[in-house]
């Protein structure tokens, strides 16, 4: 869900096509985070399969042309609805006059406008009356977004009755017939009724060295890297008929030891959690209790509660793990009886801050699963967005068409080998130090940021409430997501 919601993001006729498949042509934005400091960027450039954009393993994005206008707008499987809110304004399209205000996370984020109908364009597809919510005004929590260029959220989630501000919105004034108001996945699938209606998405992890996951979307075929996912384990949707990418996840280990966590969720079977899958989330937000537990786990780990050390990703809360920056521990999420290894890259974060007092700057890494609070609030137990959904390969059927038809699915495909994403982050780690301010003891940082011990020069106590961060743009420019 865009969000919290995820920072997950939502004819007239549809005319028939002619509907291949379409595999977008993305590519990686250059890196400018702190690992572009001498680390060879991982595999892609020459990759033709990598057509979404990687926008600093924070959003997901594609390219779409919406009534003649070129919009980037971030990936969002935890949402239905497309929005678009382009610096220049749309060119043209009909205006239905039907107001609607689409909420993520918490609902505090959200964005209001008009309901438009103009044509949809992506690759082969074309889609010519597509309903989508002309933003006219959106939360603050939408500026990073904006500020990277990202003017729009595309909604890959359930078209069902209320997953959708805008098709009920239109439905309510226009009537069930109004097959346009429906989602974008849904209006591409109603032009192919015989086939199977499903998507692929991979996400590229940048800064790592592996080389080994692309950025692709397909719709109604799978990235010809990843065919085997076809023999993949079906995970069945659950609760059925959710609404939502809501999936059992059998456990979630770390070091070989299952975590113990209860679910919230009836539909959960005993001793399983339900999660929610969801790109627009770029972190995992979960319960502290059970972050803590993986955290806890790293020998040297210091949980600095209602911290003044930043956050790098959206939290509920302002406790913040404080890591050594070559710990690896060994997270594991378990669905379908399948394991699915995190690549300790997307456990961590790392990050310059400077002291309070401003004399010192430290290089410092920080627990990357944050607290997910009362966001999900009984619809799962966790927001598993990007951080997880970068180590696996995912299908996500619709169960609304084809040989497949039946209660919605995902089926994955594990990226990230366990055996060389330890020495993978070591070397990563290692080489960014080497331009580095220097990285000291977690507790010892924790001690200066609390203003319990002096940041250095004998300069004595500093309670500077407020902690700057430089030196890594893209931390700070996406503060305020998921
Ligand atoms: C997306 O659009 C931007 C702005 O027009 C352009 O710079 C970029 O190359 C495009 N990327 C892709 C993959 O189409
Ligand atoms: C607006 O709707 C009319 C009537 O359906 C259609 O002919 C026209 O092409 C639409 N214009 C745009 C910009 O979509
Ligand atoms: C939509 O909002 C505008 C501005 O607030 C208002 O003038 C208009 O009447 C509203 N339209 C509907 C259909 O509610
Ligand atoms: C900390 O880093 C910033 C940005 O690189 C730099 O401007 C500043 O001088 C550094 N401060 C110290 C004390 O090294
Ligand atoms: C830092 O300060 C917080 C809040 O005052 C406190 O709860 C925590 O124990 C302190 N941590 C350390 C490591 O001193």
């Amino acid at each position: 869900m865009r969000g919290p919601a995820a920072f997950s993001l939502f004819s007239l006729l549809l005319l028939p096509y002619e509907s291949s498949a379409v595999k977008l042509k993305i590519q990686r934005t250059p890196k400018t985070d702190v690992l572009s400091n001498g680390v060879r960027p991982s595999k892609a450039t020459a990759d033709t399969n990598n057509n979404l954009i990687n926008k600093e393993n924070e959003r997901y994005t594609a390219n779409i042309t919406i009534s003649g206008r070129v919009v980037n707008v971030a990936l969002d499987t935890g949402s239905t609805d497309l929005w678009v809110m382009p610096p220049e304004g749309l060119p043209t399209f009909n205006d239905t006059l039907l107001n609607a205000t689409l909420r993520y996370g918490d609902g505090s984020d959200f964005v209001t406008g008009d309901i438009g109908v103009g044509k949809f364009e992506l690759g082969e597809y074309s889609i010519p009356f597509q309903a989508f919510l002309n933003v006219e005004e959106a939360a603050r929590a939408e500026q990073p977004d904006f500020d990277s260029g990202i003017f729009g959220l595309w909604g890959l989630g359930f078209n069902t009755p209320g997953s959708s501000g805008v098709n009920d919105a239109v439905q309510g004034a226009f009537g069930p017939t109004a097959n346009w108001g429906q989602s974008v996945l849904a209006n591409i699938f109603a032009a192919n009724p015989t086939g199977a209606d499903y998507i692929g998405i991979s996400l590229s992890r940048t800064g790592d060295q592996e080389g080994t996951a692309d950025a692709s979307l397909t719709i109604a075929e799978y990235d010809s890297d990843y065919q085997t996912v076809q023999n993949s384990p079906k995970i069945l949707q659950n609760p059925p008929d959710s609404g939502a990418w809501t999936v059992t996840l059998d456990a979630l280990s770390v070091g070989g030891k299952k975590i113990n966590w209860p679910s919230t969720m009836t539909e959960a079977p005993e001793g399983k959690n339900i999660v929610h899958l969801d790109t627009g989330t770029t972190n995992i937000l979960m319960p502290a209790a059970q972050l803590n537990a993986i955290y806890s786990s790293i020998p040297g780990a210091v949980l600095s509660p209602d911290s003044n050390i930043p956050q790098t990703k959206f939290s509920t809360t302002d406790d913040v793990w404080v890591v050594p920056c070559n710990a690896t521990p060994a997270v594991v999420a378990t669905f379908g009886g399948q394991d699915f290894p995190i690549h300790p890259l997307d456990v961590t974060d790392m990050v310059i801050l400077t002291s309070p007092n401003g004399r010192r700057n430290y290089t410092v890494c920080i627990g990357a699963f944050t607290d997910v609070g009362n966001i999900v609030d009984g619809a799962s137990d966790a927001l598993f967005g990007d951080s997880f959904m970068r180590n696996a390969y995912t299908v996500f059927d619709f169960g609304t068409g084809g040989n497949t038809k039946g209660r919605a699915f995902v089926q994955m495909l594990s990226q990230t080998d366990a055996t060389k994403s330890d020495s993978d982050l070591v070397s990563v780690r290692t080489q960014a130090m080497t331009d580095l301010p220097p990285e000291i003891a977690p507790i010892d940082l924790v001690k200066i940021f609390n203003g319990t011990e002096a940041s250095g020069n004998g300069a004595g106590l500093s309670f500077a409430p407020s902690t700057s961060f430089v030196g890594v743009a893209s931390v700070l420019a996406f503060l305020s997501f998921f």
